[in-house]
């Protein structure tokens, strides 16, 4: 039996993935490959809908392979590749564009929270397409799932959406794609406010545990971790959101359950917790981290790599493209 195709994607927007995206995505990416046949994309064209510095990006694009693939993303299962490399993203966005709503488009929340915050001039055209372009995505690769989290919800609606008009305007084009929330039992906090999730755009980096980090630096991130002073080590989001954050941390990773962290660790200090949760940390990112170093080490064989996996890409979605430009009323050129 052919195993049903997923797909999903990733921003290279940072230098390093933090401890939420390895516990959130990563890790379920990786489980989800033996199950499916994945296609993981490297979003490059959605990273340029906001300013880049070009060498950055390209410096970020291959740090982003690097560490999906030493956390475990195995090239020969999946394919990982970067979306500028496959042009029929770009190419079936713009047929998409074509039957998409201005005010359908206008309702996208992401949208709208990120306008509001840098004001609507410094936002792009490209910015109010994000989600079509997303679709794209998808849709190419006729997939039956796409593991996402929460906040991409309304984005696979919308995708489902225009997969649905397309099929019955023009016949049937497209699988109607499910999403899969990746479910929050690993929900990661901010170590210096812990009511807010580990983000990227973290207000002070102390609070952002990257898988790129020194070994040392992440043992002081984690023992500078905001905490209380009632000194009980209890799980209690509302009332101890340090010490629960890190009691999540901890179990999310060793898979030792919270009730059994506080059995072991009742009357015990502050410091013992972190001292612990430090050690489960860095022994979980450590290796990731040495290995993606070494595959950085070798950028012709990572590109050839990222080339294998644009390889694999382009000919499913190329096929996906080519229907849809014959079905819209393209003639083929000879
Ligand atoms: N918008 C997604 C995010 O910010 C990234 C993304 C782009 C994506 N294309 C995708 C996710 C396709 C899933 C499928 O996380």
């Amino acid at each position: 039996m052919t195993k049903p195709n997923l797909l999903s994607g990733m921003q290279p927007s940072a230098g390093s993935l933090h401890l939420g995206n390895y516990l959130g995505a990563l890790v379920n990416w990786a489980k989800m490959q033996d199950d499916y046949n994945a296609f993981y994309c490297i979003v490059d064209l959605h990273a340029i809908t906001v300013p880049q510095d070009p060498n950055e990006l390209r410096e970020n694009t291959r740090r982003t392979a690097a560490q999906y693939l030493a956390a475990g993303i195995d090239s020969e299962k999946a394919a990982l590749f970067v979306q500028s490399h496959v042009p029929a993203h770009a190419q079936l966005a713009w047929v998409l564009n074509c039957i998409t709503g201005m005010g359908e488009a206008g309702r996208m929340t992401q949208f709208k929270d990120k306008t509001q915050k840098g004001g609507s001039d410094s936002a792009s055209v490209g910015l109010f397409t994000y989600p079509i372009l997303q679709a794209a995505d998808i849709l190419l690769y006729q997939p039956k799932v796409v593991p996402v989290g929460e906040d991409q919800r309304q984005h696979l609606e919308l995708t489902r959406d225009l997969a649905t008009r397309f099929n019955s305007r023009f016949g049937q084009t497209f699988v109607i794609p499910e999403a899969v929330i990746l479910k929050e039992t690993a929900k990661i906090y901010d170590l210096q406010a812990p009511e807010s999730k580990m983000s990227k755009s973290a207000a002070d980096p102390k609070g952002l545990v990257n898988i790129m980090d020194e070994p040392s630096a992440v043992v002081k991130k984690i023992k500078s971790a905001v905490t209380d002073t009632d000194g009980v080590i209890r799980f209690d989001r509302e009332n101890k959101p340090g010490i629960s954050n890190l009691l999540g941390i901890h179990s999310a990773i060793s898979g030792e359950s919270i009730a059994s962290l506080e059995a072991r660790f009742e009357g015990a200090g502050y410091g013992a917790l972190k001292g612990e949760v430090a050690d489960v940390v860095v022994g979980a990112i450590e290796p990731i981290r040495d290995r993606a170093i070494e595959l950085l080490s070798d950028r012709t064989e990572l590109d050839r790599l990222l080339a294998a996996g644009a390889a694999r890409a382009n000919e499913v979605a190329e096929k996906t493209l080519a229907d849809v430009y014959d079905k819209v009323g393209f003639i083929k050129p000879i």
